[in-house]
């Protein structure tokens, strides 16, 4: 029976395919490239399809026994996420993880969070088998900021002064890989963060520490964020980035000690911490 991973060509989902494969799961991955599906690992096999074109999803989920869903982010997040859950139930999936947000329902007011929060809805009433695995923000994100840290000496992710419990993306892939492996998870909330509350001071301290130079945090002006990302990003993904940092301003995310503690029995280790990833990962930040 095979596995089907949909977000499989990303970020995350690159690392739970190269996870599952490592513990021998046959992989089916839906992409909507061509390109990516080409670029594919040996062994997985690609579906070009779409959440978004319902006739495609049929075929995808033909003899699909587990399921790790990640979405985009877009405008349609919602519809993609049902979708999926509908041509699950359909082809009689045993198990569903869904990579949701940590603590989703403190800021369903942000889009990203209610999408978020409207799937595991769904999910709880579809019937299916479901783990929601749940991360903070990633410590990957910053390869985004690669430019402005080497070049401007500027940590510019607006993170704020009171912190989030960022977590490495290789976490998220071991966690995904234990609940599909594992019953004892089934129906359960996981939350993915990292060992320590970072703040932008703290982020920009332990940059300077690893790089050798000096690295200012950008500060919690979001009027600069919104000016400097709408040169590349679209407004209402900028506006919608804009109040997920205004949360985090106000209210940081934090995992609490009982989160940290579970996440670390499934893991079998402690969470990776961010000066960890700067080192394995530092020819990202010295290139
Ligand atoms: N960044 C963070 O700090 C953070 C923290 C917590 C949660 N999250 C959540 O994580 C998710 C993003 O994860 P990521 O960064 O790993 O994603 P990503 O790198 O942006 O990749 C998105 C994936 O979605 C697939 N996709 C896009 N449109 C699709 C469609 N119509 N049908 C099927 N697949 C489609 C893409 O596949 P193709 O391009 O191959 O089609 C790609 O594999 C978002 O839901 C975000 O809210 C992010």
């Amino acid at each position: 029976m095979k596995t089907l991973v949909i977000g499989g060509t990303g970020t995350v989902g690159s690392q739970v395919v190269q996870r599952l494969l490592e513990k021998g799961y046959e992989l089916r991955v839906l992409t909507t490239s061509k390109e990516k599906a080409a670029k594919l690992p040996a062994g997985v096999e690609p579906f070009i399809g779409s959440l978004e074109y319902t006739d495609t999803l049929e075929a995808a989920f033909e003899g699909i026994d587990k399921v790790f869903m990640l979405n985009a982010h877009t405008k349609n997040e919602i519809y993609q996420g049902l979708n999926a859950i509908a041509a699950a139930v359909k082809a009689g999936v045993r198990k569903f993880v869904y990579q949701s947000i940590h603590r989703a329902r403190a800021a369903a007011y942000i889009d990203h969070f209610q999408s978020k929060v409207f799937i595991e809805e769904a999910l709880k009433k579809s019937g299916l088998n479901y783990v929601f695995v749940c991360p903070n923000n990633f410590y990957q994100n910053d390869f985004w900021f690669k430019d402005s840290i080497t070049k401007a000496r500027l940590y510019n992710q607006p993170i704020g002064g009171i912190g989030l419990s960022r977590v490495d993306v290789r976490d998220i892939a071991e966690v995904v890989e234990k609940v599909l492996a594992i019953d004892r998870y089934d129906h359960q909330t996981i939350a993915v963060a990292g060992p320590e509350v970072l703040t932008g001071e703290l982020t920009a301290a332990i940059l300077s520490e690893h790089l050798g130079y000096e690295v200012s945090y950008i500060g919690d002006d979001l009027q600069v964020f919104k000016d400097a990302f709408s040169q590349w990003l679209p407004e209402w993904m900028v506006n919608n980035w804009a109040e997920m940092y205004d949360f985090f301003h106000n209210s940081g995310l934090a995992a609490t000690p009982k989160e940290l503690e579970q996440l670390t029995e499934i893991l079998g280790h402690e969470p990776r911490t961010y000066r960890q990833f700067l080192n394995d990962y530092s020819n990202v930040f010295t290139s």
